[in-house]
């Protein structure tokens, strides 16, 4: 587990929606951390990862409960500093023998509190360099219970009307305690808190790229050996950064799959096969399946059965070009750090299935391969970062992300090549109208939809009857949830002329207006 020679921060997790944030926080600071759920903290697990400091996240559940989530009891004589961060705060405090009470939610002096409060501080602290230097400091609260007496070796160094201990520490030992979220938006200056937090621990800002880039070309040359490699390109940036890293550490042991559907952007395909083949040297093979994943596809408009028959397909088409690389060993994956962090569940049950992915999940095992994951210690900005330190162009790293079953889903109902054809076309008009008014970077993913619904226009003297088209571009910072982009009219107004005089097929254009929730980024 211990992959890394970097100096180690270990943030255990009770269960916090923003947890991640933390992590975002740190790595911000080039502090090296990773999340782990309460449940796999043992002392063994500590003594194994060695951190260099803890943070205990915040939590949902209540320390009063009965067999709420702990700390393990003798990380408090590890000898390291750590960081209490509300629920944390309150693990803390109930097991170094302090005391927590339930929250009454009105009334002052130690009420459950939510949102926006002011801390006034008392005495100084290391932590607080950078604080308070405009009188009190704005964060955010968001806790029921409250601490109702601090355990022995704490001072208190910062309140709030309803938090007596919104800052406290044991200076001896370096443990802090506090009542708020620094790692949140709306603690302002909540990123100082960490910062200082990982100098006093001693922290040297040693997490760089570069050093990341070195550190994973002799782990992947380690674990690889003299085998072969295969790599799934999308033409995505975290394939392609995954490609690229893995090329760099062992070269020609590496061959590319791209798995070209038909369901691709305007010149897409030519675009990724020169970049990789041309530019980077890469073995490549370019599997132009068009005409199989088409013909499956003919017919059907619903949107499950196209995405089920896409997904089944890529993997078989996958593995049959795979095969033919003689005795390739390994599966390389773009997998990237939020999708292996092991999340707390309170509920425990499954979410309901809104659609479908498509991806390569259960590949490796049915190939009998085993997995090259060089980015699964990253965030997506760190990708970028990694992308731009091996010299990938700019414009290919900024670009918008792009669904595995492509132009399927933004072409609801049936599919026939004749509306794939309108749709490339539409879609590159749009997208280089964003780009020539300099929008391109401000949006998260911006794409045309071509509707199953023909209209009547006028053109010239001429009556028409096209297809109707939705232009949909939406901000988003995890694709989790999203807002509309809001497009000046004259920008929209621009774009729809301009669409419905370049294009043939089209000839109405509307804008999606749907957040989501209750919409979803694509349409199908
Ligand atoms: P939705 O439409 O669910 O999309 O709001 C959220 C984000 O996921 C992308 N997306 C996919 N990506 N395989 C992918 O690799 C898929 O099957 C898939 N479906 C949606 C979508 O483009 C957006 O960024």
């Amino acid at each position: 587990m211990n992959s890394t020679s970097h100096d180690r921060l270990l943030i255990i997790d009770f269960g916090s929606q923003v947890t991640q944030l933390i992590a975002r926080r740190l790595r911000e600071l080039s502090v090296y951390c990773e999340i782990h759920p309460y449940q796999n903290v043992t002392m063994d697990f500590v003594r194994d990862f060695a951190p260099k400091a803890v943070i205990f996240s915040g939590g949902p559940d209540s320390v009063t409960r009965d067999g709420s989530p702990r700390a393990p009891q003798d990380i408090f004589d590890y000898g390291v500093p750590i960081l209490g961060i509300c629920y944390g705060q309150q693990v803390m405090m109930q097991q170094l023998g302090g005391k927590v009470e339930g929250g009454k939610i009105s009334g002052g002096g130690g009420t459950a509190e939510f949102g926006r409060a002011f801390v006034t501080p008392e005495g100084t602290l290391p932590l607080l360099n950078g604080w308070f230097t405009e009188g009190d400091e704005q964060v955010w609260m968001s806790h029921g219970d409250h601490v109702s007496q601090i355990a022995p070796g704490f001072e208190v160094f910062g309140t709030s009307p309803n938090a007596p201990y919104a800052i406290t520490a044991d200076r001896a030992r370096n443990f802090y305690a506090v009542q708020f979220h620094p790692e949140v938006h709306h603690t302002p200056n909540g990123a100082k808190l960490y910062e200082n937090f990982v100098r006093l621990a001693g922290f040297s800002g040693d997490w760089t790229m570069g050093a990341y880039r070195e550190q994973m070309i002799e782990q992947i040359r380690a674990q690889v050996g003299d085998k072969k490699v295969i790599c799934g390109l999308s033409g995505g940036v975290d394939s392609s950064v995954a490609a690229i890293l893995i090329h760099e550490a062992i070269g020609d042991q590496l061959t590319c799959v791209f798995v070209d559907h038909g369901l691709l952007r305007k010149d897409e395909a030519t675009e990724v096969v020169s970049m990789f083949r041309d530019n980077y040297n890469i073995q490549l093979i370019h599997a132009d399946e068009s005409e199989l994943f088409l013909g499956e596809l003919d017919g059907q408009s619903d949107p499950e059965t196209k995405r089920k028959i896409i997904g089944k397909l890529f993997i078989d088409v996958f593995q049959k070009h795979a095969d033919t690389i003689d005795g390739a060993e390994f599966l390389a994956q773009g997998t990237l750090y939020p999708d292996v962090i092991e999340s707390v569940s309170f509920s425990g049950g499954p979410s309901v299935t809104i659609k479908s992915h498509h991806n390569v999940g259960g590949l490796p095992e049915k190939m009998g391969l085993k997995l090259v994951e060089p980015l699964r210690e990253l965030f997506k900005d760190e990708v970028r970062a990694l992308g731009r330190e091996l010299g990938l162009p700019t414009s290919f790293i900024g670009r918008h992300p792009f669904p595995g079953p492509g132009l399927a889903i933004r072409c609801p109902g049936e599919i026939t090549r004749a509306k794939l054809d309108i749709l490339r076309e539409a879609d590159a008009v749009y997208i280089d109208q964003i780009r020539k008014h300099g929008l391109y970077d401000e949006i998260w993913q911006a794409y045309v939809a071509i509707l199953p619904v023909r209209t009547v226009g006028v053109m010239g003297d001429g009556r028409t009857y096209d297809y109707a088209c939705a232009l949909r571009a939406v901000t988003s910072v995890d694709g989790m949830t999203a807002d509309y982009y809001p497009f000046t009219h004259e920008f929209l107004g621009e774009t729809a002329t301009r669409i419905i005089n370049e294009v043939q097929g089209i000839n109405r254009v509307t804008y999606d207006i749907t957040s989501k929730p209750p919409g979803t980024i694509e349409w199908e």
